[in-house]
Formats: C-alpha cells, structure tokens, sequence
C-alpha cells in the first residue's frame, strides 16, 4: 500500500486525525475506459500501487518509485471541465498519488491492446525492432510513446527522439527502442497520412465520460477522504485553500500529532527526490484556478504557482516574439527534470522545493532569478488577504509554513538584453545540476554592458546565488577588453566559493569561472567571435540518432540463425508478462523488508524491535537469534551472515526481518526497529585506505610470472610507469532483488525468486532453513534484468524470505526497494592498479609488470577466493615477451562486490589499453601503432598459457578500421581540434577479446513432446532478457525438425520457467554461456528423444510416407514411445587450454567533449564482434546494444559516493545515473562478423552478452585524447591518468584548464 513515499519517509499514522468534517468519500475516474469508484481511498496511495494491487493490471511496473526510471509510466487525460482546458499527458504513477486522479482517464499499457484490432501498432513496432529484452521497462516506454502519439499522429522524429527522457532502459541500450519509434515519424508538414492504423486506435481529444463531469468537490466540505487517519482534501479555490491552511496551520499552532499538519500536494513529483514531511492532511491545490491562471501581458507573462512546467514551456514557446529571454528558457527548461516530472510538477512546487532544501539545485531557481522572475505570494496567517511582491532571492529567506506561491511573473525584455543559461550534469537528460548558471546582460552594438547583467549559480554555494559583485563591475565595462573579462573572473572567483562540504567542491569551483566565460562569449555575435571560440558559446544541439546493423544467416539451419524476435516479446509489450512481484498473492500473504545497520564498521550493542512490534500490521521481527543458522556457506566456503548478529561490516548491511501484513507497512516497521552499536570504528571505504590498514583477504595474494621480467625491462628502450583505477558500478536491473516463499508441507517450502541460479537458492535456504534440500523447490518466472547482481546475490534475500514463511506458516514476499538494493547489495568491485611496462622503439612490448588491487567490500563473493581467475583478461590482445602480475583482494566496509557484466574483462582491458596509450605516448606514436604491433596471431600463448589456435582479432580490427573509415575520420578529428578551443575530439579503434570458459559448468534440460505435438522445454538456465529461451527453442526445434515434413513450428514449442526440478546442481545463468549451454543440452535432450521419433517416422514411413510433426507424434504415441528426455551438460577443460574459445571484437568510437565542463557526447561507434556462426543475430545485436551502453554509463556516468561513515549516497535514480536515450552514440553501426564460425563452439557459435560491455572502454580513451589535445594546444605534454568512471568532474579536471587561459584571444 502506499509506496509513493520514498525510503526514509515517516509513515507512522497519526492518532489524531486532522479535525476536518466529513465529505465527500468516493473518488471517481476511469481506468482504460471503465469507470472506477473507489471509497475511502488511502491519501498516501500511489496510482501505480493501486493500479497494479487492487485492480491487477500488473503491466505497469514499479522500479525506482522516485519518477526516476519511467517503468510505471501512464497516461493520464482529463476532459474540458470547469473551465479548464483538456490534456492528454504521461506520468509517473508511483509519484501520482491515487486521490489526485478523480475526475480524469487513466490509460495503462492494458488499454492499449484491442480485444478485436490486436495490439497497438506501438506494441508491433517494438516487437518488429527488437525494443524489448528483460522487457522491465517496456510498458513504460511504449506509454510514453503512446501519449505522443494521442497528442499529435503525425510527430516530428525530433519529438520521437526527445521523448523517452523519463524512461531507463538497461537491456536494450535504447537504439531499437527508438527505431522503432521513428517508424511512426512523420516529415512536417506531412503530405500523406503516415499511420492510419494509428488512428484507429485513438480516441479523439477530448473524451467524457459521464463518471468524468460530476463536480471535483460536490460537498464544498474540506475534507474528502481519509484512511488510516490520512485525509485528501481537494481545494477548489484559493480562499477555500487559505481557510483549510489556516485552520490547520495556524489556528492549531502545527500542534497535530502528525508533525505540521497539512501539506500542499500540487504535481506530488518533489517525493520523488526527497521524503516529504509528514502530515496528516494533503491538500491538492492542482486544481485550485487562481492558481492554474496563465495572463499574457505587454510586459511578461504571470504563471499561477500551479501551472505545471511543461504547459510554462509551452506558453512560453508560443510568445517567444515577446521577451529576448523566453526562447532560452524553454530551451534551457527541455533540460529540467523529464516529460512525466515537467507533465505534473509545478512552478510553485520547484521553487518551494529550492526554499526548503538547501542542496537541492534548482534549475528553475537559477534561470528565474536571471529572467528577472517576480513571486506573489500569500501567507494562511492572513487567510492569503495580504500579499507579497518578491525576488527568488527574498522568496528564500520567507517563512514557508503556509506561504501559497500564487503567481510567478516572468518579464519581458527587449532584443538588447540576452540571456544565456548552462547546466552541468552527469548525463544529458532527467538529470540534477550538479552546478547551473545563468546570465542575463544587455551589451550595446558598441560592446558596452550598458547594465549590471545578472549573474547567477546554484550548486556552488547552497541555493541559488547572485555574484552581485561581478554583476556590479561589469556594468559600464566594455565586453571586448580582455582586461574586464580577467578582472571579471577574479573577481568571481573571489566572491562565489564552492561549499567546502559539498562533494566535487574542486570541480564545482572550476564550473565558476567556466561557465562564466562560455556564457560571456555567448553574449557576443558568434559571427564575430574568433572561429576556434565559437564552438564553447554555442548550445550544443543533439542531432537525431541513428544506426545499422549487418549480419548473415544460413537459411539451411533455420530456425538456428534465424533473426527472430524473442518469443515472449509479445507479453511483454501488452504487459501480460508476469514477474514476480505482479504474480497473484495468497489473501493470507505476508511481506518482509529488511532491517539495515547504520554504521560500517562496529559492533552490535542492542537490537530493539518493540516500537516496530507495536505498529500497525506488524507480525513480527526476525533476527539472527531467531534462526538455527543465521547464515550459511557462500561460493568459497566463507560463512556468511544472512543478517548479522554481533559484528557489522558496511553501511546498509541486513540486521534482521520485519514482518507485516502489507508491504508498506513492513517497510515504515523496519525504520522502526532500533539498533544501537558500540566500539565504532573508523570504516575502510577505499583500496588505498586498505592498503594502509593492510586490510586484505588472507591468502587473496596471487602471482603469475611468464617470461623473464628482469630481461625485458634490459631489453626496453623505454619504460612507463603509472596508475589507474576504476571505481564502483551499480548493475541497475530495472527489477530489484525480490523472492516469495510458500511454506508446505512436513517443512517444504516453494520459492519464487528473481534469481540468475536457483541451484544455489535451494542449496542456501534449505541450509538455513536446516531441511534436506528436496524440501526447497525453487522457481523463477523471468527476470527484470540482472546483469550479475543476482547471480550470488538473490540467495541471501530468497533464505531470509523463506525463514519469515517458515516461521509464520504462511506465504511471504520480500520485494527490495531501490535504496535497500542499492544500499545492502554491492555492485562492481573497483581496481587499482600500478604499473611498469617496457617497450621497444618501435613500441614493441618488452615486459609488462602490473600490481592489481581489486576492492571486494566485506565479504568474498567470486567464485575463487583469490586474484588467480582475474589476471586471464589483463592481456587482453597483446602479446609481450614477460609478464609480472601480481593480485591482491582489498577487504573493505562496504557492501560484498559481485559479478558485474565482463567482470574481469571489462577493467583488465581498460587498464592494458590505458598502458598501451601511455606506452604510445612515451614513444610519441599513434596508440594504434602500438597496438597493432603487439597484436597476437594465431598460435601465440597468452600469460594464462592459452595457446590461440584460433585467433582472428586482426581481422576484425581491420575490417572495423576499414568500415569505419578510421584514417579518413582521425585526420578530420585532428582537423576539428585545431579549429576548436575549447570542444575537442577524439577517436579510438580498440581490439578486444572475451575469455569463454565451459568447464565445470554444468546445466540440464528436459524435453517434454505432448501427445497434441507440443513440446516443452525447461533448463536449468534463466531468461532474463537475453534471450536465452528463444535459442533454446530454436535449438529445439532445429534439433527436432529433421525428422518431420516442414520442421516443427516454432509456435509448438514453450520453453517454460527454470524450476530446480531441472536445475539440479547446475550453474548459474552468468559469463554469456547459459544461452549456449542450455541449447546444447537441449539439442542433447532432443537426441535422445530422437531414438523414439526414428522409430515412428520409420512406422509412417512404411505406412503412409514422409510424416508431417503431428503424424509423427500421433505415430509416436501410438507405439507408446518415450518422448521425454533429460541431458546435462558438463564439459572438461578442453585439451588446447583452459578456456573453451575467445570471441574478438573491435570498435571504434569518436567523441566530443567540452574541456572546460567535461561534458561529452559520443558522436558515432561502428562495432563489429565475432559472435561465430550466432544462434540468432537478432539476439545477438540487442546483446551488444546493451551491453556496450551499459559499459558507456560504468565508464562515464555512473558513480557510486559513499560518505564518511561508508554510507552509500547515490543510492537513488536523483543520485545515479545510468546512461540514459540521449547519451548513445549518435551513430551506432553494429555488425557482426560474417562467414564466421566457431570450432569449438555450440553449433559454431559464439557468445554476445558481455564483449561488447569492454568495448565501450573505446568511448573513455576517445574522450581521453580528446583532453589531451587541449592540453597539448598549451604545451602540456605530459601523460596523465583518466580514472574511470570517467564523469563530467574528472574530465574537466584531466583538462585542467587555468583561469588564465579563459580569454578572448583564441590562440
Ligand atoms: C525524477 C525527477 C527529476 C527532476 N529533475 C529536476 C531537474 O533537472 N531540475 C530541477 O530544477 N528540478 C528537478 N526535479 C524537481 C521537480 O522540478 C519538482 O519535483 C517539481 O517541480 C515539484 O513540483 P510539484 O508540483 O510536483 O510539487 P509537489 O511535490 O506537489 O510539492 C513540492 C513542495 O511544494 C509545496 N507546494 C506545492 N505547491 C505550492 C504552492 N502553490 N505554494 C507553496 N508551496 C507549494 C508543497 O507543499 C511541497 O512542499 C526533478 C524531480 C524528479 C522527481
Ligand atoms: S517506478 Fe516510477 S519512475 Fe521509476
Ligand atoms: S528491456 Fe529495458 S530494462 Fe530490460
């Protein structure tokens, strides 16, 4: 119930309700046409949850519950009524709250699907492209889609491309989401009718419904409805809203016992970034009129304070001719927050937010107090009589309790006064400032600053701040004294210092005088800028993306390397598709949350549960003393807690179990239990810091020693020595960490869970549950994405879940919340690696020496308790005569790091490329000499003793080189640098290769044929976006097929849900092997079946000839053959080596990044992998979409911050940031190798799911050159380090720019 209060959200019910009389208690709306009365519902419900719990439509998804990810993304509609007009609009139902919907249409991706037209065409698009993998997002997507298209059939590819600012996706990488997009895209203005069949599927604007017209607050009463003690009151006008806020508020002196008392709800979006303060009563002022009033005058336009800031964007845009200022604003506000957040959030909202949270960096703060923007405000002390004429700035020091903010007034200026506005981000798009400035000046044809400008920032010095000091020297200065501009930054340098206390305070300084300078260019026409400038004041404007893709097939194997779409994508584009948490729950059921330590490194003094035991809901609290094993034996044999007992080790780290009947409940009862600690200690939060404290796991120290090390160094003409490092990343499986245990008879238990190895989910929770493991039958469904986070990590959650339904007889389900996930479960381990390398002249790798430190967190969680398994990928392709690694595990405060997508593979090939960089740089060759020079050929020995028998990276290299036109393009890119200053270019072609190991892998399969010719089949592997169960089918059916007329249709086939009865001991789903595996053992499956199909096609043969698959199966049972097999697969090392192949690949990347902010794009890739003869190229493409982007965002834009105290601080969608629909490349061509095959692969096939996630190490090393070159420009030559991630911040301060050189001289 109720999750649209984030984490960390006082929910306690109030005892003493708001002293408001009875109203009105039915709330009524329609959901995909049908109307809807809902009584009493509970103020604090989101639309989502109640979507989703009570009405059963589970397509639409909750992820993030912070407006963040857009997985829960509805359209939302309202007629014309009351004066107001109608819209259409999409939004995010977990911020939505239930009671603000009476009176409007609720579509939901369940609406969407015709019971006699079929699916949306939007639906098939994303079929036909391929937009849909684990399939988390997708409803989300398509809604947004969706309520483009309401709004106008024939959209411009430019809103296509612009509109799934509010939606993450994971899996895909977005590029076929967009395409299929762009299939609706219409050229303006249109000359033919471009989507008919659209059409037919919308309702006209604007709809009634008769449920729709009846008054929005018959009753006039002020109290609506009320649940739990929680009321809703919906104000009707402004005098009926300062006399509820005035009783409230002030005639109660705030003296109800739920804190302040009444809350304003306007768009409900601000809960999204914080928790709000608690209240019994919630006033929805969204519909108060004064307040939604839009007044175009001569002089500017007033916007009441609840107009939302999409529709501000939109009026501004239609008067742009009256005010210089309003067409950068809306430019600039394109950037705020997202569609569904700028759909319902208001003006007010914003600027009340900035008031009360003094780190949040409002945009629009920043860019109003620039546009001059005037409040009017009105206090409930004066039943709003008298009213406030004030600045942002004076708005701030206002007492906010019931202050109204009715109106913000935007003045229009003149064509003399212009306006430049910039904002600094970890990503383009739904992202925070982390700095924002704005500046309005006006400068006369003569280049005078005729008036003092107004100069603003916001994340520099708490809120919004004016440099009034700059803003007064300039006036009467001349803009084209080089003089006035160095005098200009001193003296804001001087007056605006970056918080001390605030993270990034270097770079956020260094955002100061950048900003003011591209802005102060920006003033000037750019005609009359010197050329090289012109490129740092302009705005930097995102073309539409695009991309390619090439394969083959061999339509003699079909349907094995046939590119068809997945087979449940259909599902999960309707949202039929059932995860775990939309699966049907017991009335009895019962939800867990966990209890999480707040220190890192302490002991456990008391664990009290009695404030959590006396709540409402509550039944119970489980700890470590509640449990014959409180933990269990984890995949190197190390005891680890399920929650701990005595000792914590990390911030977030499980303490114990609440239980209760709702999931809300549970979830405000956990916050509750009290937990006091002793003996607190500093925490460990670094490799560095557990170098120093010597904090390392025991006997983790490996070595590997090929070669004479000594000799090569002799031997070298030159030798580099450095560092790099590369931090922590979180998996962002859309689908957070969740299991649902049964309990059954004699102590048996059935779990559901959101695993990748349910193998090792049985052996874990029959340990704690102290049963024989054939009391344990685990079950997964489909998985919302995984990425590795639930390879080791899901057992721990399932264990404890399936301990609460022991105990408690009865069904429970624990579903993570984001925070909890983010907080408890750990993501990618970080390195920290040193380095001495030798090399020729001619740059000839003589000896590589590499010391490797790898950060494990807590606990150990790889499969080998040691650095052995890591250093197979530090060689990536290159071949030198000596080799030195050595390994260590740093043990640290923080959560246990797990497998992460190419773990291993990803940071060994980021460290060796960075060493051949920097060997390259020693020796002033292009780093693509280097490369090619060291490249290994077939019949080499890599340090693992590998031998390559098979080795075709030069090949790929050298096609991509060639398909890419790299030559041509780094001579364009030296081009560019040398006619820009400050926007610089890079390009690198980067070889790569994945280690693929088999042995001691086992999975199974069993194969079913049904009398009717269906099969089905289960394996132990997972699907979890994949696309492990289309191959399986495709194997099956190829495996199958030989033995009828015309094959057996794919559509005969099911592959059904991994379930321990057939993962029996097996292996996870993890290192790209599963989808081989598991067709490998179905095709053994189907071999033995074959045994009996042999004898019934001979039966037909003799009878009535070749039998089509019915006849066979029908001959089959009638012989009373057996047609049903299992088979498992467990391969030995093979003889050439430990690993069963390698898969190469090469990409090409060139990128743009501002030196002076760190801003980058990815301007184009052109990546070709060698997937072997692929299984499905289809498939095999989404792979390497998603998993190069996912590796862009891990070396870019994703960075997890702990504090002091080893808390982590970016555990939420405001904080992280995944890459999102505008940071792809903006060309991304895709090919895999063709006439490939694979001795020694599945069918001569190779993996595709994890290669392309290290390719993207090309992006950073693109951006990387890119900052070399404006060093260069200054004669700073010397190598330097870029560490990823490598975020805005780090790219900015690797260009180092001095103050000094901002100038206006372009040399
Ligand atoms: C995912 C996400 C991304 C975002 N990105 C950005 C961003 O990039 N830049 C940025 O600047 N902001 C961003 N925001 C913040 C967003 O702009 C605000 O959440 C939104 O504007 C708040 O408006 P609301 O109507 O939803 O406010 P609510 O959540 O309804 O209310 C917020 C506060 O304002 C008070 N309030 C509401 N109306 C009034 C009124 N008329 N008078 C006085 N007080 C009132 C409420 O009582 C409450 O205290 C983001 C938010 C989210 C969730
Ligand atoms: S779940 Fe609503 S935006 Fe993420
Ligand atoms: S398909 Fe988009 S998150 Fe998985």
């Amino acid at each position: 119930m109720a999750p649209f209060l984030p984490p960390g959200a006082s929910q306690q019910p109030c005892n003493n309700p708001p002293p408001v009389g009875p109203g009105a208690t039915e709330l009524h709306f329609t959901l995909n046409g049908k109307p809807i009365s809902v009584q009493n519902p509970d103020p604090r419900r989101s639309l989502a949850d109640y979507v989703r719990k009570e009405v059963g439509l589970t397509g639409t998804k909750i992820s993030c519950n912070q407006g963040g990810c857009g997985a829960c993304t509805v359209v939302l509609a309202a007629p014309p009524r009351e004066g107001l007009p109608a819209w259409k609009k999409p939004v995010d139902s977990c911020l939505q709250p239930l009671c603000s919907v009476g009176g409007l249409e609720v579509t939901t991706i369940e609406g969407l699907k015709d019971g006699k037209k079929g699916m949306h065409p939007l639906q098939k698009a994303i079929v036909e492209k391929d937009g849909t993998q684990c399939g988390f997002c997708t409803a989300g997507m398509i809604m947004s889609f969706y309520s483009l298209l309401e709004n106008d059939l024939q959209p411009t590819s430019e809103a296509i491309e612009g509109r799934l600012d509010g939606n993450l996706c994971r899996c895909t990488g977005f590029r076929p989401i967009l395409n299929a997009g762009q299939t609706f895209a219409c050229a303006k203005p249109c000359t033919k009718p471009c989507s008919s069949d659209i059409e037919d599927f919308s309702p006209p604007l604007p709809t009634t419904h008769p449920s729709l017209t009846a008054p929005l607050n018959p009753s006039n009463q002020p109290c609506f409805w009320s649940s739990e003690d929680y009321t809703w009151f919906t104000a009707t006008s402004l005098s009926q809203l300062y006399t509820v806020l005035h009783d409230q508020i002030v005639a109660s002196s705030g003296d109800l016992k739920c804190g302040p008392g009444a809350r304003m709800v306007a768009g409900n979006t601000s809960v999204g970034v914080y928790p709000p303060s608690e209240a019994g009563l919630l006033i929805d002022v969204s519909k108060v009129p004064e307040l939604l009033d839009v007044t175009v005058r001569e002089d500017g336009v007033a916007f009441g304070g609840g107009v939302t800031i999409a529709d501000v964007m939109k009026v501004l845009d239609g008067v742009r001719a009256l005010s210089s200022t309003y067409g950068p604003l809306v430019q600039y506000m394109q950037r705020v927050a997202n569609h569904q957040v700028r759909n319902m959030g208001s003006l007010a909202g914003n600027l009340m937010m900035a008031r009360l949270h003094e780190g949040f960096t409002s945009d629009l703060a920043t860019i109003f107090i620039a546009a001059g923007a005037v409040l009017t405000t009105g206090s409930a002390q004066t039943l709003g009589k008298k009213k406030e004429r004030v600045s942002i700035t004076q708005f701030f020091d206002l007492e906010p309790k019931g202050l109204v903010i009715e109106e913000v007034f935007l003045p229009a200026y003149g064509k003399e006064e212009k306006f430049v506005g910039h904002k600094v981000a970890l990503r383009r798009q739904n992202a925070h400032a982390l700095v924002n400035m704005a500046m309005r000046a006006a400068v006369t044809d003569e280049g005078v600053f005729s008036t003092a400008p107004v100069i603003v920032y916001g994340g520099v010095a708490g809120r919004a701040t004016r440099a009034s000091k700059t803003e007064e020297f300039l006036k009467g200065k001349s803009w084209g004294d080089e003089k006035v501009l160095q005098d200009a930054l001193t003296l804001l340098g001087g007056e605006l210092q970056a918080d001390p206390y605030t993270p990034r305070r270097e770079y956020r300084q260094s955002l100061v005088s950048a900003l003011f300078y591209k802005s102060y260019l920006a003033l000037a026409d750019p005609s009359k800028l010197p050329p090289r400038l012109r490129s740092a004041a302009a705005t930097y404007e995102r073309p539409i993306s695009s991309g390619s893709v090439t394969f083959d097939t061999d339509p003699s194997e079909y349907p094995v390397s046939k590119p068809i779409h997945k087979l449940s994508s259909q599902i999960q584009t309707t949202g039929e598709a059932q995860y775990l948490d939309d699966l049907p729950l017991r009335a009895d059921a019962l939800h867990a949350a966990f209890v999480m330590s707040t220190q890192a490194n302490a002991t456990i003094d008391v664990i009290d549960p009695s404030a959590a035991l006396s709540m409402r809901g509550v039944k119970g609290f489980i700890s470590a003393a509640s449990m014959i094993e409180d933990g269990y034996g984890n995949m190197v044999g190390e005891y680890e807690c399920l929650v701990a007992s005595k000792k914590v080790d990390y911030y977030g780290q499980a303490i114990g179990l609440v239980v209760a009947d709702s999931y809300e409940h549970a979830r405000v009862a956990a916050e509750m239990v009290n937990v006091t600690y002793k003996d607190v200690s500093k925490p460990v939060l670094t490799i560095k810091e557990a170098i120093e404290a010597n904090s390392l796991f025991k006997d983790s120290y490996r070595e590997l020693e090929t070669g004479d090390v000594s000799k090569g160094f002799a031997a070298a003409d030159v030798i580099v020595e450095g560092e790099v490092s590369l931090g922590h990343a979180y998996h962002f499986h859309l689908e957070t960490q969740r299991a649902q245990a049964t309990p059954g008879e004699e102590g048996a238990v059935d779990i559901v869970t959101s695993s990748q190895n349910p193998s090792q989910v049985q052996a874990v929770a029959a340990n704690v549950l102290n049963v024989p493991q054939h009391k344990v039958t685990v079950t997964v469904k489909r998985v919302g994405g995984a990425f590795g986070a639930k390879i080791n990590r899901s057992s721990p959650v399932a264990a404890a879940t399936a301990l609460a339904a022991d105990k408690f007889r009865r069904p429970v389900r624990t579903v993570l919340d984001l925070s909890t996930n983010m907080q408890m479960v750990g993501g990618r381990n970080p390195y920290y690696v040193k380095y001495k390398v030798g090399a020729t002249k001619d740059g000839k790798l003589t000896a590589v020496q590499m010391a490797i430190y790898m950060d494990q967190g807590y606990a150990f969680d790889f499969d080998g308790a040691d650095m052995a398994g890591l250093f197979i990928f530090f060689d990536n392709v290159y071949r030198s005569p000596a080799w030195r690694l050595e390994g260590w595990v740093a043990r640290t405060n923080l959560p246990a790091c797990t497998y992460m997508r190419a773990p291993g593979t990803l940071e060994g090939i980021y460290v060796i490329e960075h060493v051949i960089e920097h060997v390259a740089h020693k020796l002033g060759l292009p780093a693509d000499d280097v490369r090619e020079r060291n490249m290994y050929r077939k019949g080499d020995v890599t340090p693992f003793k590998q031998t390559l028998h098979y080795c075709n990276v030069q090949l790929v290299y050298d096609m991509v080189k060639k398909s890419s036109k790299y030559y041509k393009r780094r001579a364009e890119v030296e081009e560019f640098n040398k006619a820009n200053r400050w926007v610089k270019r890079g390009i690198c072609l980067l070889p790569t290769r994945f280690v693929v190991q088999w042995s001691d892998c086992p999975y199974s399969a069993l194969v079913n044929i049904y009398p009717d010719g269906s099969v089905r089949v289960d394996t132990a592997g997972v699907e979890m976006g994949q696309g492990l169960n289309t191959k399986v089918a495709q194997v099956a059916a190829y495996a199958l097929g030989t033995f009828a007329k015309g094959g057996v249709p794919l559509s005969m086939i099911r592959v059904g849900p991994t379930s321990t009865l057939v993962a029996n001991n097996s292996y996870g789903t993890e290192s790209s092997i599963g989808s081989e595996l598991c067709s490998k053992a179905t095709q053994k499956a189907c071999a033995r079946i074959a045994e009996s199909l042999k004898i019934a096609r001979r039966a037909c043969l003799a009878e009535s000839g070749e039998p089509t698959w019915h006849q066979l199966i029908n001959k089959a049972v009638e012989l009373g053959l057996d047609l049903q097999a299992t088979a498992r697969v467990d391969e030995d090392a093979p003889p050439w080596g430990p690993f069963q192949y390698m898969s190469y690949g090469a990409a090409v990347t060139e990128a743009e990044a501002d030196v002076l902010t760190g801003e980058w794009r990815i301007l184009r890739t052109d990546l070709l992998l060698d997937a072997g003869k692929s299984l499905n190229p289809a498939i095999d493409v989404g792979q390497i979409h998603g998993g190069y982007i996912m590796g862009l965002g891990n070396f870019l834009c994703e960075e997890i911050l702990y504090n002091d105290a080893g808390k982590n601080i970016s555990d939420t969608t405001w904080e992280y940031k995944v890459p999102s629909s505008q940071d792809i490349p903006v060309e991304f061509h895709v090919s895999l190798l063709q006439n490939s095959g694979n001795p020694s692969g599945f069918l001569r096939s190779k993996c595709s799911g994890e290669p392309p996630t290290a390719m993207a190490a090309s992006a950073v090393l693109a951006i990387r050159s890119a900052v070399a070159s404006a060093r260069a420009e200054r004669n700073e030559t010397a190598w330097f380090p870029l560490n990823s991630p490598a975020t805005v911040e780090k790219i900015a301060l690797a260009g180092s720019t001095p103050k000094e050189l901002l100038t206006l001289n372009a040399e």
